[in-house]
């Protein structure tokens, strides 16, 4: 666990005339937040040292895959494409393949055995060396080494054209043992960014054309742990909130994913009183069983979230607030499944990800045994979907005929005219506007919604604003 200072961090996209060969690289990104953050930061680093990236993954004379283990499931696909590139280098024996990420931690040297076409693998800690390792021509195995400390990926930040939100990594690791996950194991021990980095990231971003930022971390309202101090009774998490909500460009913050344990009155309190924090928490609670919760090594109780729930919508109205759900974790009855389904009703949440267990090697819940039946897990997780589908459209249905707010993002895939944005309280939104429009706030009124989208049109005269101008 460490404090980091990033002497490398400078956001500058520079190419490297030393460069002997330039590559075509496909970079494909399975799993969460973290690793699209990851991509991005390969994808940066790459063309630095003068490779060009590609989107058309034929082309390439590299594919990375840039792989998660969370659960089986991910771990199989991610083996699969690797299995269907092999063909590839008949074809061409120059084609290399490259798997990166939390899968290449996990199974490290375990991969070459798996497919013996794969010709590097890079654990998350070491993927600032992954430019090196393409001029190696031996096959390269890069992971962590849990004696030396290895610098977190944050430097050389380029961005895409037309895009205004973004991710902002301020912090690795997880220094938590839930005893089914394996992130601690792929990612390390928390390390915390200085929030001075973060701040002069955040204010590159905003100059360059960001809106909105989400900041991430495995925990992010552990930012700091016990390195940072406490100042006027607030987390190192709430003051780097502070400090953000402050610079100009910067229209909203999220946040992603904080830990029910440590959800602190502070950051209650900083979501009523900060304008640009978005009034919208992904609370991932697991499980609604006390019991379940003890044995999955959750420090809190099914009472806390309730509380937590109750504070954040007393603070901040209409807040929306999602959660993450695992069903059939060993040992899990019917009575404990209940409580789940009960505590979902109860908190009102209004979106959630429902996963079935998976047992991961080398954790502590794969000793036991896997007792709750395919069928059942799947039987808990269509009750659980058809809930969160309701709670989502009841949660939208609340917006019908107001005027919300959002900011517009992209191309919906629905025709040229239609554009899509998220409220504040992240409800995606569909309507008609220009490619123009992207990176402007508009005042949406809504004329119908799915359990998914809001439909709505631009309200009155609305003009863009452009928030930079603010
Ligand atoms: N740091 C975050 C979670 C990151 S993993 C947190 O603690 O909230 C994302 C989600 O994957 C978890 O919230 C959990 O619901 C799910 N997950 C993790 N390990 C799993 C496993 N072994 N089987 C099924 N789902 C799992
Ligand atoms: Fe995994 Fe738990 Fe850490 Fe989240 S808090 S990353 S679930 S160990
Ligand atoms: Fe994310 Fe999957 Fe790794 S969820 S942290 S990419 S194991």
């Amino acid at each position: 666990m460490a404090s980091l200072s990033l002497a490398l961090f400078t956001y500058r996209f520079k190419k490297d005339p030393s460069v002997k060969k330039s590559l075509k690289i496909f970079v494909k990104t399975y799993g969460c937040q973290m690793n699209e953050r990851d991509s991005e930061m390969i994808s940066s680093q790459l063309q630095c040292a003068g490779h060009e990236l590609t989107d058309n993954e034929k082309i390439a004379d590299v594919v990375i895959l840039n792989t998660c283990s969370v659960r089986e499931q991910a771990e199989i696909k991610a083996l699969g494409k690797a299995g269907y590139l092999v063909r590839r280098k008949r074809t061409n024996p120059n084609f290399k393949i490259g798997i990166v990420g939390c899968m290449a931690e996990n199974l490290g040297e375990k991969l070459f055995k798996l497919n013996g076409a794969i010709d590097f693998v890079i654990g998350p800690k070491r993927l600032h060396e992954l430019a090196d390792v393409l001029e190696d021509h031996r096959r390269s195995l890069y992971i962590g080494d849990p004696k030396k400390q290895h610098l977190p990926n944050d430097f050389d930040r380029k961005l895409e054209k037309n895009k205004c939100t973004a991710f902002l990594s301020i912090m690795h690791g997880c220094n938590m043992r839930c005893s089914y996950c394996v992130v601690p194991r792929t990612r390390g021990n928390e390390q915390y960014r200085p929030m001075e980095d973060i701040v002069e990231e955040a204010k590159f971003l905003a100059a360059n054309g960001i809106r909105e930022i989400t900041l991430l971390g495995q925990i992010v309202n552990n930012y700091g742990g016990r390195l940072m101090p406490m100042l006027d009774d607030k987390t190192p998490f709430v003051q780097l909130l502070e400090r953000l909500d402050r610079l100009p460009g910067i229209e909203r913050i999220r946040y992603m994913s904080p830990h029910p344990q440590n959800f602190s009155d502070d950051l209650i309190l900083a979501h009523k009183n900060l304008s640009k924090l978005c009034p919208s928490v992904h609370l991932p609670i697991q499980s609604g069983s006390n019991r379940i919760l003890a044995a999955m090594k959750r420090p809190y109780t099914s009472e806390k979230i309730l509380t937590i729930v109750e504070k954040l919508r007393r603070a901040v109205p209409n807040v929306g607030i999602s959660t993450d759900i695992i069903v059939g974790y060993p040992g899990e009855t019917e009575e404990d499944f209940k409580e789940t389904v009960s505590l979902f009703d109860t908190a009102k949440f209004n979106m959630a990800f429902i996963f079935k267990y998976s047992p991961r090697e080398g954790t502590k819940s794969a000793e036991l045994i896997d007792d709750v039946e395919e069928s059942e897990k799947e039987r808990r997780n269509q009750i659980l979907l058809q809930r969160v589908q309701e709670a989502s459209l009841r949660y939208h249905q609340r917006f019908l005929g107001k005027t919300v707010e959002v900011l517009v993002e992209g191309h919906a895939r629905r025709g040229a005219d239609t554009m899509f944005g998220w409220t504040p309280n992240h409800c995606k939104v569909l309507f008609k506007a220009s490619e123009n429009d992207i990176g402007k706030n508009f005042p949406i009124q809504i004329d119908s919604s799915t359990t998914t989208i809001l439909w709505g049109t631009m309200a009155g005269n609305a003009q863009g604003r452009d928030l930079l101008q603010r």
